[in-house]
């Protein structure tokens, strides 16, 4: 049976009895409208962990966007039945008063890397993720902490509020979960039409192609992607820019660890993915 958590007293006093037994704590922080991408984290954090806490809360703090966050799709009971089957031990999901109650005042900010990126145009968006997620490690006393590389600057950014509040927890990152037409999956992806759904497959491809040419040296390959992604009616296309892995600065060629990024919009819908220069 899944511990249903909806206060932070419930979840302390389960994680309580959990370290009292000596066992290990994995977290899986999400936002509900789950699909199998977030169920590979909770599948890899049984695989390293004896217990397993999966969280829901769809953070207000993050959402830039007001329709956005009242878009958001709220699939509890199934996120639930999907959780328990897949094995996890906890679910915490608060209400926003429990994560927020009145007269906090409190903010989590990563400077420099938060700005690059979705940050220069979701303005605030990781100072919510900052900040929720350093009250989830803290509510969960997790040893490890699972979130998927779809998100890479977000998992950067929380490595580096790890690092610099010295948490005492592993961030692991897991890799991209994939439809069989390469498009990275997300809960986004159920507001395409069946024609834009058909088009975002493009994006993944056109993707890879730029990654084979820059790895091969050509510095325009980005600009060509952005055309290329323009042609294809993704409009606007917020950024597609080669940045290294470890601090996203520009990369200006392969010799560091560097990704490509993207951000667009499809048919109303904002989509992100990123690929690695292997
Ligand atoms: P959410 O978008 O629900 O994503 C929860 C976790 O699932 C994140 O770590 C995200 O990177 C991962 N994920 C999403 N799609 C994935 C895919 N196709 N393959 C692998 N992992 C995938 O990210 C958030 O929620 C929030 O910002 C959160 C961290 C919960 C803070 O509110």
């Amino acid at each position: 049976a899944m511990i249903m958590a909806r206060h932070i007293s419930t979840l302390t006093a389960t994680v309580a009895q959990w370290r009292a037994e000596g066992l290990s704590i994995g977290l899986v922080p999400t936002m509900g409208a789950l699909h199998e991408g977030h169920l590979t984290l909770v599948e890899a954090a049984l695989a390293r962990c004896d217990r397993v806490i999966a969280s829901i809360f769809v953070n207000p703090i993050q959402f830039d966007n007001p329709d956005d966050l009242a878009q958001y799709p709220q699939t509890a009971d199934e996120d639930a039945e999907r959780l328990r089957d897949a094995g996890a031990h906890a679910l915490f999901m608060p209400d926003a008063t429990v994560m927020y109650p009145a007269g906090f005042a409190t903010t989590v900010h990563v400077k420099g890397v938060s700005g690059e990126l979705c940050g220069a145009f979701r303005p605030g968006h990781f100072d919510g993720v900052a900040t929720v997620v350093t009250k989830l490690l803290l509510i969960s006393r997790a040893d490890r902490a699972f979130f998927g590389e779809k998100d890479f600057q977000q998992l950067q950014i929380i490595r580096r509020v790890v690092a610099d509040l010295n948490i005492p927890v592993d961030i692991v990152g897991c890799p991209i979960k994939r439809e069989s037409d390469m498009l990275a999956m997300s809960s986004r992806n159920r507001r395409l039409s069946p024609e834009a759904r058909h088009t975002a497959a493009r994006l993944p491809a056109l993707m890879r192609a730029a990654v084979e040419s820059f790895r091969q040296g050509d510095n325009e390959s980005s600009t060509r992607l952005r055309a290329a992604l323009g042609a294809e009616g993704f409009n606007p296309v917020e950024y597609a820019t080669f940045r290294q892995e470890a601090n996203l600065a520009p990369a200006l060629d392969a010799s560091t660890p560097c990704r490509l990024f993207v951000a667009a919009w499809l048919d109303g819908v904002r989509l992100i993915d990123n690929m690695p220069v292997a």
